[in-house]
């Protein structure tokens, strides 16, 4: 067991965050968490021994905006473990692109994961995960990298995903603010990338700024923030099918 790891996540809507720290909890005694969402200029460096990054997949890819942050690691030799979490449709080339990010850091990926929580979309869709299965496949997968880190296996982990990867969600389009929204101005602060401001008597949202990662939407106290209903629905149809569906986690060593 590790004394301290830290864990750099990106989590808009709670689902990325709670996956990682039930690994990191596997792992060692303190948990140091690390918010990628921030809107800060600068980036904590890590400094422990083995560092934990958990980020979101959207469109089969790692959010840009923690790409941004992670590229601004130095990683110095240091271990990592990667978490890629997904909403039970697929993660494509998340996985990959997070090691090469971490790898062209200097950090030694020495394991990663892709794991399955609730669609922050269509919340239906793998709803409750990361639920109790999960959490023991999860310690169980942290027991095995415990176990390699002592026996001092140096293994490169390989995962799925193909370079050049697929193209990165373009949408333009972002949430809006229903007429019960009390403009207190919460969902401006949190957005991670500054899309969105409180002008006179209306919140104005940048959609070509917007990454559509639904933080606004989760902290939002009223319910007042929701994304527009043609896209909403649209997601439920496309998604829908998946809700029957349990996608298993997938650990590579
Ligand atoms: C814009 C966007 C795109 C997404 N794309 C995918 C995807 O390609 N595949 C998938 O399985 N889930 C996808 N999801 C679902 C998220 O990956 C999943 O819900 C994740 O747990 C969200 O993390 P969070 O709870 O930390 O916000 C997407 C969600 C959003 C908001």
């Amino acid at each position: 067991m590790f004394h301290e790891t830290e864990l750099y996540y990106f989590s808009p809507t709670g689902g990325t965050k709670k996956a990682g720290e039930i690994f990191c909890r596997g792992i060692a005694k303190t948990v140091k968490f690390v918010n990628l969402g921030l809107r800060e200029k600068a980036i904590e460096q890590p400094d422990n021994e083995l560092v934990v990054v958990a980020a979101p997949v959207f469109g089969g890819r790692i959010p840009s905006v923690a790409a941004e942050k992670l590229n601004r690691l130095d990683g110095n030799g240091k271990k990592a473990v990667t978490l890629a979490v997904y909403g039970v449709r697929a993660y494509e080339d998340a996985l990959l692109e997070l090691n090469q990010i971490l790898e062209a850091r200097g950090f030694q990926v020495i394991a990663s994961a892709a794991l399955v929580a609730q669609h922050s979309i269509v919340p239906e869709v793998g709803q409750g995960r990361p639920d109790e299965q999960d959490e023991e496949a999860i310690l169980d997968f942290a027991k095995k990298v415990l176990n390699k880190e002592e026996k001092g296996e140096e293994d490169q982990v390989k995962v799925p995903g193909n370079y050049p990867y697929k193209n990165g969600m373009n949408m333009a389009v972002s949430p809006i603010s229903l007429p019960s929204c009390v403009q207190c101005g919460t969902c401006a602060s949190v957005c991670p990338v500054g899309a969105i401001r409180l002008e006179s008597d209306a919140v104005v949202t940048d959609v070509q700024a917007c990454i559509l990662c639904m933080t606004c939407t989760a902290v939002c106290k009223k319910r007042a923030r929701v994304l527009p209903s043609p896209l909403q629905e649209g997601m439920n149809q496309k998604l829908g099918a998946l809700k029957d569906i349990r996608r298993e986690n997938e650990f590579f060593l």
